[in-house]
């Protein structure tokens, strides 16, 4: 199929991209940097219309792009510079540790990504081994470390099974900001999003509810991530939360609402920042590139 041909729109829209980023350079350099053809074969790559910036076909001179920002592709395949940041989003399946050394008592959430061709990444905070849902992993120190700073307020939020359904007070203090174990933590966004009844469930979702060797009964949906920690007794009344954080503290989620008397039985990270985790199935990521990847610099006023 020949290449759909670029606009001066999408010129312009490559062009503003690269513009407000400091490390912008022409796209034929990028080329011939990446490892491909020198500059003057890359030109006429360009010309051929086989060359595209973030999902364009740039056929003509003066489009210069951002390393890490910009993503270029020759003949379909991603181009990238030797020394590049870069920034993977992994859904992680429970079970695993965030951690880069090798297997400890969990393995590493970072056998999921290709971290052998990349230098320096490391994960963007932790989830628990127990929480499942997005983590970032990047080489770029700056973003990594203002991405946890609580001055930039990167909101994370949640999707939480907790034990019990609120009552009287319960809902209020939780949003209110609660202290435990000398961390006072600052106020949420919580969403009520569904409360359970598992004797009433079970009439209502037949085919879905299993029966655990305790005699509880869940649904299939619940029991999958829980598989590996069978130790965790299912409550009949739950609720399933939406909760947003903007500061880091470890098991701030789990403690918040462990705080107000509703342990978390299932946790899942649904987005951190821009970046959410709907279209990438467990255990796998992606890339982050484009427009996404500015948004995230933009949050920590890197652009
Ligand atoms: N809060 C928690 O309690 N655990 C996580 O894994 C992430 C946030």
């Amino acid at each position: 199929m020949r290449p759909q041909q670029a606009t001066a729109a999408d010129h312009e829209s490559a062009q503003t991209a690269a513009d407000s980023h400091p490390d912008q350079m022409r796209l034929q350099r990028f080329i011939a940097r990446s490892g491909g053809p020198g500059r003057r074969a890359a030109e006429r790559l360009i010309l051929q219309g086989r060359v595209k910036v973030n999902g364009k076909v740039i056929d003509q001179m003066g489009v210069k792009v951002t390393p890490g920002v910009d993503q270029v592709t020759l003949d379909g395949t991603v181009l990238e510079l030797p020394d590049s940041k870069v920034v993977f989003a992994l859904n992680k399946p429970v079970g695993y540790e965030c951690s880069m050394r090798p297997e400890t008592t969990h393995p590493s959430a970072a056998e999921l990504i290709p971290r052998d061709q990349y230098k320096g990444l490391v994960h963007v905070g932790r989830l628990d081994v127990a929480t499942t849902g997005i983590i970032l992993f990047t080489n770029d120190g700056d973003l990594c470390a203002r991405l946890l700073m609580p001055k930039y307020g990167v909101v994370k939020s949640y999707r939480a099974i907790v034990r019990g359904w609120f009552e009287g007070d319960e809902l209020s203090k939780l949003r209110a900001g609660v202290k435990w174990h000398n961390v006072q933590y600052s106020p949420p966004h919580v969403d009520v999003v569904e409360q359970n009844d598992i004797a009433k469930a079970s009439k209502r979702f037949h085919r879905n509810i299993i029966v655990l060797p305790h005699g509880a009964k869940t649904e299939m949906t619940t029991i999958k991530s829980l598989q590996r920690f069978d130790h965790v007794r299912l409550p009949r009344k739950t609720t399933v939360l939406r909760i947003s954080v903007h500061e880091g503290h470890n098991h701030e989620v789990r403690n918040m609402c462990a705080a107000v008397g509703h342990p978390v039985i299932e946790l899942q990270r649904l987005s951190f920042g821009p970046i959410n985790v709907n279209d990438i199935p467990v255990g796998t990521y992606r890339q982050i590139v484009g427009s996404e990847l500015q948004q995230l610099y933009q949050v920590v006023g890197l652009q």
